[in-house]
C-alpha cells in the first residue's frame, strides 16, 4: 500500500494493523512524539473540513513533523486554472506526504497516478472517504470490542453519504454482519452497493424508510446529514433534510449498549439531548479519527521509505 484512495485498497489485516497501532498510540502517546521529526504532511482541501484536515494536522503535529497546506481552492491555484495533476506534482516536491479532499470523485486517484509521495484521498465528491472508515472502525472496534457479529443500521442520506459507502466496503469483509439500510427512496445507497457489494458476496441486507421500525433490533446506528452540497435542487434537500432526528423517545427502544455514531457534522439528525447519553459515540470518534490518522500517516511513510 503506497497511497489510500478507497476503503478496499486495505486488506482486512492491514486494517486490523492500522486499528492496533493507533491503539497503541492511544495507550503509550510519548513514545510516538519524535517518529515523524523531519517530516512534513501536506493537506490540500479544495472542499471544507474540520475534523479530517484538522485531525490530520493535529496528527502530524503530535507525531512530531510539520504540516503544510490549504483550507479552500480559492485560496490556491487552482483558480488560476492549475490542475490537478500539476498541483500534486508540485506539492510532492515540498511535502513527505498528502491528504487530499476534492470534490470531483476520483481526483485523489488521478493525483495518486502522478504522485512522488504517498496520498491518502480525504474525501472526493460522493465516492469515498476511507479514513473516515478507519475512524469508524477503530470506534467501533473500541465500543463493540470487535469487527463482527453485529446488527448496523446506516440511517439518512445513503446516496450521497460517502462515509456510508466507505464503511460498507470496508465491513463487507468481516463476519456475521447485518445491515438495515434506513432511508427516503430518494436516497438509498447506489445500486453498485446493492449489486457489487451485498449480493456479490451473499450479505444479508433490508431497506426500510423508519427508524421506528428496527430500532430494537440494532447494535449499532450510524447517522448521517443529507448532503446538501451534493443536491441539484435546493426544494429536494429542504423535503429531505430532516427526515430522521433520532431523539431520546426513539432511544427508547433502542439496546442498551446501542453505540450511536455520524462522522459530523451534524445538523439535525441527532438531537442535542442524546449527547449526554452514554451511548453517543460520536465525539469520541471525532477523537478516534485523530489517532488513527496518526497510524496511518506512520504506516504509509515506512512503506514509502521501504521503496
Ligand atoms: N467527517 C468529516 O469528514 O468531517 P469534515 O467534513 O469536517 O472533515
Amino acid at each position: 500500500m503506497k497511497h489510500l484512495i478507497d476503503s478496499t485498497d486495505l486488506s482486512v489485516e492491514e486494517i486490523d494493523s492500522i486499528l492496533n497501532l493507533a491503539q497503541h498510540i492511544i495507550d503509550n502517546k510519548e513514545d510516538y512524539s519524535e517518529v515523524c521529526k523531519g517530516k512534513k504532511l501536506a493537506t490540500l482541501f479544495f472542499e471544507p473540513s474540520t475534523r479530517t484536515r484538522l485531525s490530520f494536522e493535529a496528527a502530524m503535529m503530535e507525531l512530531g513533523g510539520n504540516v503544510l497546506g490549504f483550507s479552500s481552492a480559492d485560496s490556491s491555484s487552482a483558480t488560476k486554472g492549475e490542475s490537478v495533476g500539476d498541483t500534486i506534482r508540485v506539492v510532492g516536491c515540498y511535502a513527505d506526504i498528502i491528504a487530499m479532499r476534492h470534490p470531483k470523485e476520483g481526483a485523489p486517484m488521478f493525483g495518486a497516478m502522478v504522485s512522488s509521495v504517498p496520498i491518502i484521498n480525504a474525501g472526493d465528491g460522493g465516492h469515498n472517504h476511507p479514513t473516515q472508515t478507519l475512524t469508524d472502525l477503530l470506534t467501533i472496534k473500541r465500543e463493540k470490542g470487535r469487527l463482527d457479529n453485529f446488527t448496523i443500521g446506516l440511517c439518512g442520506d445513503l446516496k450521497f453519504g460517502r462515509t456510508v459507502h466507505s464503511l460498507i466496503k470496508a465491513l463487507s469483509r468481516y463476519k456475521n454482519i447485518k445491515y438495515i439500510l434506513i432511508s427516503p427512496k430518494e436516497l438509498r445507497v447506489p445500486d453498485y452497493i446493492i449489486t457489487e457489494v451485498f449480493e456479490k458476496n451473499n450479505i444479508e441486507y433490508r431497506e426500510v424508510s423508519t427508524m421506528e421500525e428496527v430500532m430494537e433490533e440494532l447494535d449499532i446506528i450510524y447517522m448521517t446529514r443529507v448532503q446538501k452540497e451534493r443536491f441539484f435542487n435546493e426544494a429536494d434537500y429542504v423535503r429531505l433534510k430532516d427526515t430522521y432526528i433520532l431523539d431520546e423517545t426513539k432511544l427508547k427502544y433502542a439496546k442498551k449498549d446501542l453505540s450511536i455514531l455520524h462522522p459530523l457534522p451534524r445538523v439535525n439528525e441527532i438531537s442535542t439531548k442524546v449527547d449526554d447519553d452514554p451511548r453517543a459515540c460520536y465525539f469520541r470518534q471525532a477523537l478516534n479519527g485523530k489517532y488513527v490518522r496518526m497510524a496511518l500517516i506512520i504506516t504509509l511513510l515506512e512503506n514509502a521509505g521501504r521503496e
